[in-house]
């Protein structure tokens, strides 16, 4: 079993690209999963307690609950509006989170590993965490509201747990990626750890902790339990066991620390394996800088999808931001690539197609030859796309399914069917081109899932591509000919920026 998860994200601001970066990278590969015939499940979500949604709440002149009704709901709607295939959506204020929260705080207790103490220092509100006297001046100077705080809380003892995380990271070397993210997950580890709090009094927004009522959960233990409450931690379902032997999380360098090594001590100590992945991926810069409230560059999805269509935006994203670096976003760049990639390549080669079909073969597409001149280019295209895919790298899958269709648009101008007469050469052809149609539909629905239904139907084919299964979907010569080819409006008009 496949699963897939996002961060779950704060509902003290809406939606913006960044977010929608990790979330239409973790539909993509579940879809991929999906096509693969793995069992997946997928979970995105909100992450709804702690003080900076409190605050919020207060600026908006709401209760925190409603203002974390009103942003879930923005979330959800934004990833409706992207097609994220999610198969649930979590909200850390549900009962059935509680309940895991609890659980989970109380088995970490019953193993010694949580004690109480008293906290003395500062606190970033921004980045709901605990900050050093060093690290105070250069918050102040990015904006970041930080207090100063005297409290008693429990802490987690993270000293404890450095030699069992060296241990695991070392039988498990995939376990964080890429390995510069490993490395710095390392680092940290080395450097020595220490405890770290996990309650707090002088709030009462979050989860009570089980055995002291005036404490509530910290946010990062609350937020981290996500992952496991929606697999059905807590909650006597069934699925628990195999759902969290197969557990990805996507994140951002951003929240490192806590997923990469918090997370797996406290699951240790509460008896449960770390998650199998964790990909950790670089932000998505606007104007050289990361995206946020105060910095006012956050651009909202629905205005890329406005100019670009859906499918033009996810491809943008999963195209053109490798996983891993940070890379910068630019409109420039997105209209370039949509250009070159989508409406010459991609839209050209089924505009042609369809156009000849209908004027030389009588709008009946041909099946294609069993060994097509195409079908060499085909089969090493799959190999090396199936290969990104499974090591969670967008870019490379997709650059490698262009070569397909840049092969078929190549061949189709070597041939010219449409300036031939109809008959058993053109049908050869076109027959070779309906099949590439046929693949690049299914090698490239994780990405553009309305589109490639819509080629799918166009080349004549039932159902979508999303319910083939691979890898015999993509064996050489399965466009069944015969199929009626409609021409309709361009997939990708042309844009001028
Ligand atoms: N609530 C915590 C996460 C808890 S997970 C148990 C949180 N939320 S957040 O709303 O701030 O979202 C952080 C995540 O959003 C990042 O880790 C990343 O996945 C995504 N991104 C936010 N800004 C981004 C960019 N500019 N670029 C790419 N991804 C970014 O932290």
């Amino acid at each position: 079993m496949k699963y897939f998860t996002t961060p779950i994200y704060y509902v003290n601001d809406a939606p913006h690209i960044g977010h929608a970066y990790t979330t239409i990278t973790a539909d993509a590969v579940a879809r991929w999963s999906r096509l693969r015939g793995d069992k997946t499940f997928f979970l995105t979500g909100t992450d709804e307690h702690g003080l900076k949604v409190q605050r919020a709440a207060e600026e908006n002149g709401i209760t925190a609950q409603e203002q974390a009704d009103r942003f879930a709901v923005r979330f959800r709607e934004a990833w409706q509006l992207l097609d994220i295939s999610n198969d649930d959506f979590i909200r850390t204020t549900e009962p059935r989170h509680y309940t895991a929260v609890q659980k989970l705080l109380q088995a970490c207790y019953d193993n010694g590993d949580i004690e109480l103490g008293t906290y003395e220092g500062f606190y970033s509100v921004a980045d709901e965490a605990y900050v050093t006297a060093d690290e105070v001046s250069e918050l102040e100077r990015l904006g970041r509201s930080v207090i100063s705080m005297e409290e008693e809380n429990y802490f987690f003892k993270l000293s404890r747990y450095g030699d069992r995380l060296l241990e695991w990271y070392e039988s498990h070397p995939d376990f964080v990626q890429p390995d510069v993210r490993r490395n710095e997950a390392l680092g940290f580890i080395r450097q020595g750890l220490k405890d770290f709090s996990i309650s707090r009094t002088s709030i009462d927004w979050g989860v009570p902790i089980p055995w002291d009522s005036a404490h509530v959960t910290y946010v990062w233990f609350d937020a981290l339990t996500n992952y496991l409450t929606a697999a059905g931690y807590g909650t006597g379902d069934g699925q628990f066991a195999e759902r969290w032997a197969g557990a990805t999380h996507l994140i951002g360098k951003d929240i490192l620390r806590f997923h990469c090594v918090y997370w797996p001590a406290m699951l240790l100590s509460a008896g449960l394996e770390p998650p199998r992945h964790i990909y950790v991926h670089g932000f998505l810069l606007v104007g050289g800088e990361k995206m946020s409230k105060t910095r006012a560059n956050q651009i909202a999805p629905a205005d890329m999808v406005a100019d670009f269509g859906v499918d033009g935006f996810r491809y943008h994203l999963l195209r053109d931001q490798p996983f891993g670096p940070d890379a910068p976003f630019s409109y420039e760049g997105m209209v370039a690539r949509y250009n070159a990639d989508l409406a010459n390549n991609l839209g050209n080669l089924l505009a042609r197609v369809a156009a000849v079909v209908a004027s030389k073969c009588g709008g009946v597409g041909p099946a294609p030859a069993a060994d097509g001149p195409l079908a060499q280019v085909a089969a090493d295209v799959y190999a090396a796309t199936a290969e990104a895919w499974r090591s969670m790298a967008p870019s490379v899958a997709l650059e490698a399914t262009w070569r397909l269709i840049r092969e078929a648009n190549s061949h189709l101008e070597a041939n010219e069917p449409w300036k031939s007469d109809p008959g058993p050469e053109v049908d050869a052809v076109m027959g070779d081109a309906l099949e590439v149609l046929r693949l690049v539909a299914v090698l490239a629905d994780p990405a553009m899932p309305r589109t490639c239904a819509t080629i799918w139907s166009r080349i004549g084919l039932e159902g979508s591509p999303a319910d083939v299964r691979l890898p015999e979907a993509v064996e050489w010569g399965r466009y069944p000919g015969g199929v009626p080819v409609v021409k309709g409006a361009p997939l990708f008009p042309r844009i001028t920026a």
